[in-house]
């Protein structure tokens, strides 16, 4: 971005985008996307205007939690390719000015990974004290009451030793103890081993739960104040996550991150509930995290008082310098075209201006920039284990994983046609990305854009963030000296004063180039950048 002259902060005014690899683009007709596939498509990124790209896992694993469960942190899943495949990737997304993030996975290792092999040989095994290992109650119950994030009970037991183990996700996915100095240092020479490869940064998966209470106090049970899944627990998670020693991991790592050129970047999967906590993961501003997933804005309703009270909230919370980062859809939550806008494309074309204007760096999730919704899944298609458990109360995470649509044929361009995709396909005569090239209205050029906006227009890119007054049901913010975001989030036209300028991106492409003379006003569901 020509207008951030720091090179440690690139990826300020840039747009991310997350890669579910497993649904991209499957190069060997197998069913399952790949590497290849990838690198396939990174025209089609660098048309889009993305400054990086945050892969989900691609490192080996059995795949109980699909990637999540790693058996060998420094080598790629043959399903994805190879290490050379990766190196690949690394180097032509870096001849389109695109950066790798990879995801980090450090609260918990698969069964299978040869640590986790070891520790069952017994108490004296040498990668024993890499987990959490406790004896029963003298009942023979669990050690304690924590409960696992997927169902059921943390602990399982290991009957060969008679000791339970800690799994605050499937029972396959062992926790590490981040109280151990060699866990820490082992995980010291994973990231070296990325970033020496060239990999910008990590994702960190679970930011803020990777270390847990070392005296393994009980958790208090759960009120009616709680988050719905811990009142489904019976507990509040007090005492399993959301430790206060994850900072000194993160310290630790970010002082790792600075000793590259570039600084190697740190966005943390910061599931938590209330944004100040979140803006602790930034630590001083300079000393933990780079960037923190706010789950809040995720969660909150496609709703403008809403979501402005979240970013005003941002702004008031952040220390100094913190970058914050905005993000509708991943591989874990409903597509914003679905949960948010209910799959009317008017409300999709407002949802991405949002995210794509706010101050901070937006991560696209794949399938965003078509508007593309929820998969079609069935009960006998689930293959998230959680979904399977929770069905049809909950079910599960496959229909935001299902692969992407390229183009209308058969095997929508993600796969060769008559291959059996891994998760089924959505129609793909129904939303796919060549059918939207061209097209001024289609919400992939829409995207386009307002990323180009982004870079054309210091103030869209790096700019503060000022609320200015709307009508209700609409939001409106100034960026930077003299850039309005004027956002119609009703059913009804709106109109809005004090904004002066050219529209320079509208959902409304008719409007683009028009001039605003103190006043806008906008159709139900438009949004407009206006630039002075
Ligand atoms: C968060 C990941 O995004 C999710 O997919 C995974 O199941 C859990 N962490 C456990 O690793």
């Amino acid at each position: 971005m020509a207008q951030v002259n720091d090179p440690d902060r690139w990826w300020h005014g840039g747009v991310f985008y997350q890669i579910y690899p497993r649904s991209y683009a499957d190069s060997n007709g197998d069913g399952v996307g790949d590497l290849g596939g990838i690198i396939g498509k990174l025209d089609h990124l660098q048309r889009l205007g993305v400054s990086g790209i945050w892969l989900s896992p691609v490192t080996c694993s059995p795949n109980r939690d699909w990637g999540y469960d790693v058996s060998d942190y420094r080598d790629i899943d043959p399903d994805y390719g190879t290490l050379a495949d990766l190196d690949e990737l690394v180097q032509e997304a870096g001849q389109r000015g695109i950066r790798i993030l990879m995801d980090l996975v450090p609260n918990h290792t698969s069964d299978r990974h040869a640590w986790f092999v070891d520790a069952l040989r017994g108490p004296d095994a040498p990668y024993r004290g890499y987990y959490v290992w406790a004896d029963p109650k003298p009942d023979g119950s669990p050690p304690n009451n924590w409960m696992s994030n997927f169902g059921g009970p943390a602990w399982r037991l290991d009957e060969a030793s008679g000791q339970y183990y800690l799994h605050n996700f499937e029972a396959e996915q062992p926790d590490l103890d981040w109280w151990n100095e060699d866990v820490r240092n082992a995980f010291d020479d994973i990231l070296r081993f990325w970033w020496d490869r060239g990999v910008a940064g990590f994702r960190i998966d679970v930011c803020n739960g990777m270390i847990k209470d070392e005296e393994l106090r009980d958790n208090p049970p759960a009120t009616e104040d709680d988050p719905i899944d811990q009142q489904f627990m019976g507990v509040r998670s007090v005492y399993n996550t959301d430790r206060p020693e994850a900072h000194d991991i993160l310290r630790r790592w970010r002082a790792v991150a600075g000793t590259y050129d570039p600084e190697r970047l740190l966005i943390g999967e910061t599931y938590v509930d209330d944004i100040s906590v979140l803006a602790q993961f930034y630590g001083n501003g300079r000393d933990e995290l780079h960037g923190g997933f706010n789950f809040v804005f995720i969660h909150a309703p496609l709703d403008a008082e809403a979501m402005r009270a979240v970013v005003e909230e941002v702004e008031a919370t952040r220390p100094p310098g913190a970058w914050p980062i905005w993000t509708g859809s991943n591989h874990d939550v409903s597509r914003l075209a679905t949960r948010w806008a209910g799959g009317d494309p008017a409300k999709v074309k407002v949802a991405l201006v949002v995210l794509l204007t706010l101050r901070g760096t937006p991560f696209l999730y794949q399938g965003d920039e078509i508007g593309l919704t929820d998969g079609p899944i069935e009960r006998e298609d689930v293959l998230d284990r959680v979904g399977a458990r929770f069905w049809p109360y909950y079910k599960g995470r496959d229909a935001e994983r299902t692969p992407m649509p390229w183009s209308a044929g058969a095997g929508g361009g993600f796969t060769e046609p008559g291959v059996t995709t891994w998760l089924p396909m959505a129609d793909p005569s129904q939303c796919n990305v060549a059918d939207q090239e061209g097209d001024a209205n289609s919400v992939l050029e829409l995207c386009r854009r307002t990323i180009a906006a982004r870079a054309a227009h210091e103030d869209l890119a790096v700019g503060g963030y000022r609320t200015v007054p709307s009508p209700e049901g609409t939001w409106a913010y100034r960026r930077g000296e003299s850039t309005t975001v004027a956002l119609n989030m009703s059913d009804a036209p709106a109109t809005f004063d004090d904004v002066g300028g050219t529209v320079a991106v509208c959902t409304d492409p008719a409007l683009e180039g028009s001039v605003a003379e103190g006043s806008l006003s906008l159709a139900a569901w438009t949004a407009a950048v206006v630039t002075a």
